[in-house]
Parts: structure tokens; C-alpha cells; sequence
């Protein structure tokens, strides 16, 4: 043994200069060489060393395989720590060059289209509600710690088998072979590689669940949260954001939470036991370690972010290419229009050249990279060898000692570069479940239920004093001390120019918003003392221009009005609604499936859905906001029969542009920036000569004819 140690160390010193090409390689020609192999298995070895240190990160496992298979014929030591090398060195490069493909350029864009996600990680992005997050993770508290039990287990048992290795190679190593200890320590070994197995199994499974039971939890809360928001909360924000956080943010959220626990905690944990492990066998070479360890890994770290920079603009370049391509071969008529043919040419090659420019500018850079990363890890292992050859031709270390040391720094290793992976995780997960807490935790003024719910109403209806503007914009007043009564069972008219305000009277009926001042009131009480759902479910109806409907089937948009109704109540509120027979024409029937992929139809068949949607519901008040001015002469027919149908014997609300459909109107209000301005019945209004006058004038000589 202290021969070949001491070989080991000429022959290492004398070829001290071939570090680059690998300090396993040298490891290899030196054991090849004292245990006196061939010239041929040399010429080998030098040729699949010479080949690892350009092909390593592509083929690790291959080469590990290899390299380890020599070497296992030469020495147990270096054929565990070749393997071990070359995982650590896989790990280590992909771990720093693996951002560089992938992440960085999907983030980049994606933060800059959205400000206010970048609003939300900037200001409390990286603070938790840990509260929260302890109420969310209670339910399955006890499978959490199972699973953090089985992981630190797992961590345990990595720890102790470089031990157990080291004390089969001192089994071995001792003089003439002492069988008895190299079974006991192989079984050991067989013993910690089958807790290893079972218990990563374990938590594996248990994180997977405890994770998707989590995510599942906090999608539901959240969407519980986003439906009980008020449609202010809607106004600002773009519906894309909000899905984003009920998918992208909770996936987000949940692989970090789960890594935290399987690689943070497990390396954590492991790295912190190797070095004792590590320690109690050489405290000087551990502090070797420590020392240059940390330092190249800072320096790593550097060049990693300056490789992910330089990704990042060899997309960009990459992506400006393929846009400027699409928009030049979009326009291809307007190119050959114009001739422009060959400078179109000239400027492509000028975008392919810049790509390509700062491609190979990145390939230089992850070249250096990966292969100063082997030097180092070459290093590594090269001076642990050295310097433990050296103690043991001093008697201070036994061979086995040596193998427990060179196994235990390799999962530091691993553990360093795995966690240092997880940090940026961590970070974009923190900021994704705050963006998710946020929303989770958002009040609403306006509540969903609480307050009356009459068995019987009026539905007369009044404004008194209505000062409003939009939450969103605080400094437009759009209805300014706005009067205006809507006795029960008649039927008012608002009209009025674009932007005028009616719409909003609208809004503030169904309690989408409350007034900034003053009061809107049903049958002589304050709206807000109803419950919000009674009005919305039952005493109002609300039709306007561009009616939405479900993708889904005609029967279940219809029946979204009353979801207890039955198949005949459905049919004949269809019916009524001038739509039986329309509907009846698709092959499918009332199964006809709409929207998305399904059938579309037409604006006024649209209409006339919504309208049997209306009927259905029957309610007490009925606010028709422009319901006709979106349709053509011949669907608008139709549906203003389906209308006059359904809105016999209910409080009407009509806003209409077109003044032809609201001269029956019992009472016409005409408003004007935010207030009403006139009102009256259509003869009072015409007589006045007022504004109202002046707008159905306007029209006859514009449109070609209604009649007054
Ligand atoms: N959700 C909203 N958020 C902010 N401002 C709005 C919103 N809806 C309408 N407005 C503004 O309020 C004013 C009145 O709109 P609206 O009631 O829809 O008018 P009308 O129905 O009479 O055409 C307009 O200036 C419009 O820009
Ligand atoms: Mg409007």
C-alpha cells in the first residue's frame, strides 16, 4: 500500500503539468502504471481521458461508467471517487449552465409585459404571510413531517455511507483481507443502500402528495377569493393576470415549497454532516477545503450570472431575427410591391450575423466555463489525493479514511451546487405565493350575501342624489347628483349621447358599485340593505348589447337563469323568447354546443338566448341596456317581440340610443354628463323643443326616417 501511495505521488508530481487535461485521468495512468497494466489498456485510458475533458457534460454517465471500470480494476478508491466526479461535475455544470438556456429568457419578457406582477414582487414580493401559509399547510401537517422525516433519513443515511465505504476499504486494505469485516461492512453498506431506496421513495411520495393537496387548497381559496371580489377589483386589473395566479403562480408556488423540503432541507442537512464526517477524519484537510472550496464556487457563481447575461441577448437577438422574418415574409406583397427584395436580404443578414456573433460569444464562454470547472474539480481531488498520500506515508491516515474524506467532499459538492440551484427557486416561489396571498387575502367592499331578501317585491326604484365615479378613476365623476325614479311596474327610458352615463345607472341598479354619494333605493329602502345575491339572482334582469354566453350547451345557457328549472320551463321560456324554432334547426338541438369550438351563431339568436336566459329567471325589474342596437332591421324585429314579451308587467329600465324604441316608454329621461337633464313622456319632450327634440330630429334626417 505505501508503495503504491508513494508511486502514486512521482508519478503525479512528474505529470503535474497535464492537470488540465484532468487530474482522473492522471489518477488512472498513475494506478494503470503501479499495478502494472499494459501498454495498451494505457493507451486507452489516455484516450477516453483525452476525449472526457471535451465531452464530459455531454456524456457523463457513459464516461463515468468507463472511467470508473478501469479504474475499479486498479483501485477501489479512485473507481468510487471517479464516479463520484464525474457526478458532481455533471451536476456542477448543469447546474450553472442549465439557467442559461431555459429560464432566464422566459422570465425576462413575461415581467415586462405585466407591471403589475413586477408591482407585487417589488413591494411585498419577497414577504410571506407565514400565517397563512401555516393555516394552508395544517391540514396535512403530519404527512409534512413524515415526508421532512423521511428526507433528513435519506440525508442521514448519505452521510454514513462514505463511513461505511471507508471501513471496507480499511477491511480490504488490512493486512491479508480480513473477510469477516468486509462482509459485515458490505452488508452495512447493503443495509444503508436499501434505508436509502425506501425512505427516498417515501418522501418523494409523500411530498407529491402533501404538495398537490396544498395546491389544491390554495387554487380553491383563491378562486373562492377572486369570485367574491367586486367588479372594480375587475376593472383593474387584466382577467390574463388573474389566471396567472391561479395556475402559474400556485405551480410555482408548490414545486418551490416541495423543494425546499426534498433538496434544501436533505442537502442542507447532508453537507453540513459531511463536513463533520470529513472533519473528524482530517481537520487540515478539511480546512484545504474550506478555504478554496467556497472561493471558486464564488467565483463560479460570477461567471455563471455574466454566461446567463450573455444567453440572455443571444435570445433576444435570436428572437428579433425570427420577428423581423415573420413581419417581412407576412408582408411579402408590400415587400415585392415596393422592390425591396434585396434589401429585405441584406438587413436579415445582418440580424443572422449578430445572432450568430453573440451565439459564439457564448459558446466561448460556457467552453471556459465547463472546462475551468473541471480543472478545478480536478484540482480538488488531485490535492485531497496528494495531500492524503502524504499523511499516509505518515501513518496519519489509512486508505479507508482517504475514501470516506474524497466521498464526503463529493456530496458537499453536490449539495452546494444542488442548493445553490434551489436559492433562485426559492426566491421566485416566494414571490409567487405572495402574488397568490395577496389575492387570497384581498377584501371586497361590496359583500355577496347578508341583508333582506323579501318574499314580495315592487320593484320600484329611485335615485337620490347619486354622486359616482369608478374606482379606477377617482377624478371623473360620472353621474353628479343624479335623480331619477323608476316607479314600480312602468317603464323608463334613458337616453342620452355615448359616454353620457346610462350604463352606469345600470351598474349601480344590479350593486356592481356603490354610489360615492348619496343613495340608490328599492321600494324605499336602501339597495345596500338587500342581499346582493337575492337582487342579482332574482329581482333583476339584465340584458345588454352584446349578451355572453357559456361554451357550453344552448339548454344550460338558457337554464344558467334558473339552474333549479325544468326541461319544459326551459323550452318555453325558448319560446317566448322567439328562439324554439331556431334552436330546434341545429341538428343538435338545445345540446348544440356554443362558443369555443361549438356552434356560433348569430347576434341576434345570441339575443334571443339571453333574452329566454331573462325569462327564465322572471324578475321583478328589467334593465335593458342598447339590447337592439348591435342587430340588424331583421333580428332586431325578432327580438323586440321577444322583448315587448318580456317586458309586460315588470319595472323597466331602457337605454337606448335608438330613440324609435323607447316612444312607448311611460317616462323618458334624457341624460347628459352625469345628470338627467330632461324628462318627460316622448309627446311632453317633442312639445318642450328641448334636447330630446333636438336628438329625434337629429336622427329622422340621419337615419331616413322614424316616426314621431
Ligand atoms: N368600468 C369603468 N371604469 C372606469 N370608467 C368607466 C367604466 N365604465 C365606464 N366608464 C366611464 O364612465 C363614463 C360613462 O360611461 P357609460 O355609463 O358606459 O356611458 P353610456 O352608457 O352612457 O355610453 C364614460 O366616460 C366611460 O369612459
Ligand atoms: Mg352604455
Amino acid at each position: 500500500m505505501m508503495m503504491m501511495m508513494w508511486g502514486m505521488r512521482v508519478v503525479v508530481v512528474a505529470r503535474a503539468g497535464m492537470m488540465a487535461s484532468g487530474l482522473l485521468g492522471c489518477a488512472q495512468r498513475v494506478c494503470t502504471r503501479v499495478t502494472v497494466r499494459g501498454l495498451r489498456t494505457q493507451r486507452t485510458l489516455q484516450r477516453s481521458v483525452g476525449s472526457d475533458s471535451f465531452n464530459a457534460s455531454a456524456v457523463p454517465g457513459v464516461l463515468s461508467v468507463a472511467s470508473a471500470n478501469v479504474a475499479r480494476r486498479a483501485h477501489p478508491i479512485l473507481a468510487v471517487s471517479s464516479a463520484a466526479v464525474w457526478r458532481s461535475k455533471w451536476t456542477l455544470a448543469s447546474s450553472l449552465v442549465q439557467p442559461v438556456a431555459c429560464q432566464e429568457p422566459r422570465q425576462a419578457p413575461l415581467r415586462s409585459v405585466l407591471p403589475s406582477r413586477k408591482k407585487a414582487s417589488g413591494k411585498d414580493g419577497r414577504t410571506l404571510d407565514w400565517k397563512l401559509l401555516w393555516e394552508l399547510l395544517r391540514p396535512d401537517i403530519f404527512l409534512l413531517a413524515a415526508a421532512v422525516v423521511a428526507a433528513l433519513t435519506v440525508a442521514y443515511v448519505n452521510i454514513q455511507v462514505p463511513i461505511l465505504l471507508g471501513s471496507l476499504v480499511n477491511a480490504i486494505t488490512s493486512s491479508g483481507g480480513d473477510v469477516s469485516s468486509m462482509q459485515n461492512s458490505a452488508v452495512s453498506i447493503v443495509g444503508a443502500y436499501v434505508t436509502q431506496t425506501l425512505f427516498t421513495a417515501m418522501y418523494i411520495t409523500l411530498l407529491g402528495v402533501v404538495g398537490e393537496k396544498f395546491a389544491e387548497r390554495v387554487r380553491l381559496r383563491l378562486f373562492e377569493s377572486i369570485m367574491r371580489q367586486d367588479i372594480a377589483f375587475f376593472d383593474q386589473r387584466q382577467s390574463g393576470e388573474i389566471v396567472n395566479r391561479l395556475t402559474t403562480d400556485v405551480q410555482e408556488f408548490k414545486s418551490s415549497f416541495k423543494q425546499v423540503v426534498s433538496v434544501g432541507l436533505r442537502n442542507i442537512t447532508q453537507a453540513v454532516g459531511s463536513l463533520v464526517s470529513m472533519y473528524m477524519v482530517s481537520p487540515t484537510l478539511t480546512g484545504y477545503l474550506i478555504v478554496v472550496v467556497p472561493t471558486v464556487i464564488a467565483v463560479g457563481t460570477a461567471l455563471g450570472s455574466s454566461l446567463r447575461r450573455m444567453s440572455r441577448e443571444s435570445h433576444e437577438a435570436a428572437d428579433k431575427t425570427t420577428s423581423y422574418a415573420t413581419e417581412v415574409i407576412g408582408n411579402m406583397r408590400t415587400v415585392r410591391g415596393f422592390g425591396m427584395e434585396s434589401r429585405e436580404v441584406a438587413e436579415f443578414n445582418h440580424w443572422t450575423s449578430e445572432c450568430r456573433r453573440l451565439a459564439s460569444k457564448l459558446a466561448f464562454g460556457i467552453g471556459v466555463f465547463t472546462g475551468g470547472s473541471h480543472l478545478f474539480l480536478n484540482g480538488v481531488v488531485l490535492g485531497v489525493i496528494y495531500y492524503g498520500g502524504v499523511l499516509m506515508s505518515r501513518d496519519e491516515m489509512t486508505a479507508g479514511d482517504l475514501m470516506r474524506f474524497l466521498v464526503s467532499s463529493q456530496t458537499i459538492q453536490r449539495a452546494l451546487s444542488n442548493t445553490s440551484v434551489l436559492f433562485g427557486q426559492v426566491v421566485r416561489g416566494m414571490g409567487a405565493g405572495s402574488r397568490v396571498f395577496e389575492y387570497i387575502k384581498h377584501n371586497s367592499y361590496i359583500p355577496l350575501t347578508g341583508g333582506l331578501k323579501p318574499h314580495q317585491l315592487e320593484g320600484g326604484i329611485e335615485f337620490a342624489d347619486v354622486t359616482f365615479a369608478y374606482p379606477t378613476r377617482p377624478e371623473q365623476q360620472v353621474l353628479k347628483r343624479f335623480h331619477l325614479q323608476i316607479p314600480a311596474g312602468k317603464m323608463v327610458a334613458l337616453c342620452g349621447p355615448s359616454g353620457a352615463g346610462k350604463s352606469t345607472v345600470a351598474s349601480l341598479i344590479e350593486r356592481f358599485y356603490d354610489p360615492s354619494e348619496g343613495t340608490v333605493l328599492l321600494d324605499g329602502l336602501p339597495l345596500s340593505d338587500y342581499d346582493p345575491t337575492y337582487i342579482r339572482q332574482q329581482a333583476i334582469g339584465y340584458i345588454n348589447q352584446e349578451p355572453v354566453l357559456f361554451a357550453t350547451t344552448v339548454f344550460e345557457n338558457i337554464r344558467y337563469g334558473r339552474p333549479d328549472a325544468t326541461p319544459d320551463e326551459v323550452y318555453e321560456a325558448a319560446r317566448q323568447a322567439n328562439a324554439h324554432q331556431f334552436i330546434s334547426s341545429f341538428p343538435e338541438g338545445y345540446d348544440t354546443v356554443l362558443g369555443e369550438r361549438g356552434v356560433t351563431v348569430s347576434g341576434g339568436q345570441k339575443q334571443r338566448i339571453a333574452i329566454a336566459r331573462a325569462i327564465l329567471k322572471n324578475p321583478r325589474i328589467l334593465i335593458l341596456d342598447e339590447a337592439t342596437s348591435a342587430l340588424d332591421a331583421e333580428s332586431e324585429k325578432l327580438v323586440q317581440a321577444a322583448l315587448d314579451r318580456l317586458t309586460a308587467g315588470r319595472t323597466v329600465l331602457v337605454i337606448a340610443h335608438r330613440l324609435s324604441t323607447i316612444q312607448a316608454a311611460d317616462q323618458i329621461a334624457v341624460v347628459l354628463g352625469g345628470r338627467v337633464v330632461e324628462q318627460g313622456t316622448h309627446k311632453q319632450l317633442i312639445r318642450a323643443k328641448g334636447v330630446y327634440a333636438d336628438l329625434v330630429r337629429h336622427q329622422i334626417s340621419g337615419e331616413g326616417g322614424y316616426v314621431v
